[in-house]
């Protein structure tokens, strides 16, 4: 089922599946999804930067006059909004006797330590050092050097995303014992699809790979190309193309590109908190959706977004269950050494 460019905005985008195929009655994909073209496509992603940012949550997260208290990559971060709305954020323990500041209240925009009161207004205090941060809008990064290790960049890598005025963004965070790696791979694995989401996908054909230089490739040399169904009701779909690509080390974007929605993107972000009482790693999934359309019923939808977020966040977490069993499957594979990849 081949999408159209874009659909015509007022023409509806559902399509009725003819002849429903069963789901154990679908091509198997396992030939196609080769662990190497996986395992390549990860190792170029862990290559690119990161400039040491890290997506903290999502912006409406944080607000104003409550602060936000995350591990991330075994440091305790706090973040909070000051007196004009800005994201600030450092380290989570008080610097005079180690209070956790997640629990302390913000006074117009300052943080107040409940303990002894050492106030932090987001500057350099008392030997409290501020890490940078970033709201690019829809989430809020920190920023870790010692934790990345890699050259810092100014400003977090944020992929292009449909204009603000036209978007309806939904964040959505699940956290599951495993490493960065292997939600990134999992994102990197098209293949999967309709077999392990059938209520959310199917008639998947993966059209373009990395190194694929057939007619149907993906757009650029790195990214998948997928054709897809998202299921709304029984035989009811809406057909889009899907190109996934890794712009950072622990970033997945999927892009529409063709059929309803073109230009919305859906950002996975793989966030490395610390390790559990047994060892294990922690890794949150925050997952961005940002949709976009042309039609006049999504300007409706737009104004009624408070009421459909819950929703998309709930489809998005069904999803990432699933997602994070994989995720969590490949990393207990590769810590006792029997991952076949
Ligand atoms: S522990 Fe924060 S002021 Fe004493
Ligand atoms: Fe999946």
């Amino acid at each position: 089922m081949n999408p159209g460019r874009s659909s015509a905005p007022g023409r509806c985008p559902l399509r009725l599946r003819r002849r429903p195929v069963p789901w154990d009655r679908q091509r198997p994909t396992w030939r196609d999804a080769k662990p190497r073209i996986i395992a390549e496509a990860l190792k170029r992603a862990q290559t690119r930067p990161s400039g040491n940012w890290y997506v903290l949550g999502a912006t409406r997260e944080i607000k104003p006059g409550r602060p936000l208290g995350r591990t991330v990559a075994g440091t305790e971060v706090v973040a909070w909004r000051d007196a004009t709305g800005r994201l600030r954020a450092g380290p989570g323990a008080c610097p005079h006797l180690g209070a956790p500041l997640k629990d302390s209240p913000v006074r117009c925009g300052t943080l107040i330590c409940h303990w002894h009161g050492l106030a932090l207004d987001g500057d350099a205090t008392a030997g409290w050092e501020p890490f940078p941060a970033f709201d690019d809008g829809v989430l809020a990064w920190v920023r870790l050097d010692e934790a990345g290790g890699e050259q810092p960049l100014e400003r977090p890598v944020v992929p292009e995303r449909p204009h603000h005025d036209r978007h309806l963004a939904a964040v959505c965070t699940v956290t599951g014992r495993c490493e960065p790696e292997d939600v990134i791979a999992n994102r990197l694995d098209p293949w999967h699809g309709a077999w392990l989401h059938p209520y959310s996908f199917v008639d998947l054909t993966v059209a373009g790979r990395p190194g694929d230089d057939s007619s149907d490739a993906a757009p650029d040399d790195d990214s998948f190309a997928v054709d897809v169904s998202f299921k709304v009701a029984s035989r009811a779909v809406v057909p889009v193309r899907a190109v996934f690509t890794a712009p950072g080390p622990r970033t997945v974007l999927m892009r529409i590109t063709h059929g309803e929605g073109a230009g919305s993107v859906v950002e996975t972000h793989a966030t490395p908190l610390g390790t559990d009482g047994s060892g294990r790693p922690r890794t949150a999934v925050i997952e961005a959706v940002v949709a976009s359309s042309e039609r006049r019923g999504f300007a409706v939808a737009r104004a009624a977004a408070p009421v459909l977020r819950p929703f998309m966040q709930a489809a998005a977490g069904r999803l990432w269950r699933d997602d994070i069993a994989y995720a969590e499957r490949r990393w207990a594979l590769r810590s006792t050494g029997r991952f076949p990849g």
